[in-house]
């Protein structure tokens, strides 16, 4: 395909597969809000996820297309900038760029190595055997989600990589939702500050979300 044998082609692809994956990612926040329910607030909403059977799949498809494509090009045009510039600037220009922006590609990939271990833990459920949802089902007969997330946020180690996969999370999304609103030509000169402070301000508010549940669970306000 024509449009993807441009780099402008390619930033686009990563443009609208990144939207995908944040309307997910704030869709997955909301979801999990219902652990602040208790047991049947979660296992309840899971147990209605499970149930809608080949829509659960077509979406998990799309989702592993998008990830697929996002992550491919992303590191393409990565090792393409970096042969466009082969040696490194004496004096780098931090105005223009920021932290976020150039490790992106670092907190991209340590978000995926935490999803990566986030499906073995709570959808496939083999990292914890014991206290696998699937294996032990609440009063009502349904999986407990809820316990098993508990009980694995009760363990420091556990709850202290996702506040570092969060923390990635944050500045991935901190630099990508203001750059790709810019490829889509949604951002202008004038929109501009308004538009970086904005994603940014949704990024913390994305983090922050997540990385509660592990904290508040940790700290014992949950249980
Ligand atoms: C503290 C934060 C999080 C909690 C408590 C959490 C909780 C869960 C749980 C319980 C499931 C299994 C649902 C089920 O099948 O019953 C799940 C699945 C999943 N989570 Fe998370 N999650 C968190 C953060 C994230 C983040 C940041 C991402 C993306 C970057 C993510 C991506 C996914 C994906 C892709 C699935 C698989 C969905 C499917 O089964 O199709 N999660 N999560």
């Amino acid at each position: 395909m024509d449009i993807l044998k441009n780099s402008v082609g390619r930033k686009l692809v990563m443009a609208v597969t990144g939207f995908g994956m944040i309307a997910f990612v704030i869709a997955h926040l909301l979801g999990n809000t219902t652990l602040y329910s208790g047991p049947d607030g979660i296992n309840a909403y899971a147990g209605a996820l499970h149930s809608c059977g080949v829509f659960l799949w077509t979406f998990r498809l799309t989702m592993a297309v998008m990830l697929s494509l996002h992550v491919f090009f992303g590191i393409q045009l990565t090792l393409e900038n970096r042969a466009a510039r082969p040696q490194a600037y004496t004096v780098t220009n931090y105005r223009a760029s920021t932290f976020a922006g150039r490790n992106m590609i670092w907190t991209g990939l340590l978000i995926g190595v935490f999803l990566l271990y986030h499906l073995l833990q709570f959808t496939l459920q083999v990292t914890d055997p014991e206290i696998a949802a699937v294996r032990h089902p609440d009063a009502l007969g349904r999986p407990d989600v809820f316990t098993m997330v508990a009980l694995s946020f009760r363990k420091a180690a556990v709850a202290a990589v996702y506040v570092c996969a969060m923390a990635a999370l944050g500045l991935h999304l901190g630099h990508s939702i203001q750059s790709s609103l810019q490829t889509l030509g949604l951002n202008s000169e004038r929109t501009f500050p308004a538009i970086t402070k904005g994603g940014i301000i949704a990024a913390i508010l994305i983090a922050l979300g997540f990385v509660s549940f592990p904290l508040v669970i940790y700290a014992g306000l949950l249980r």
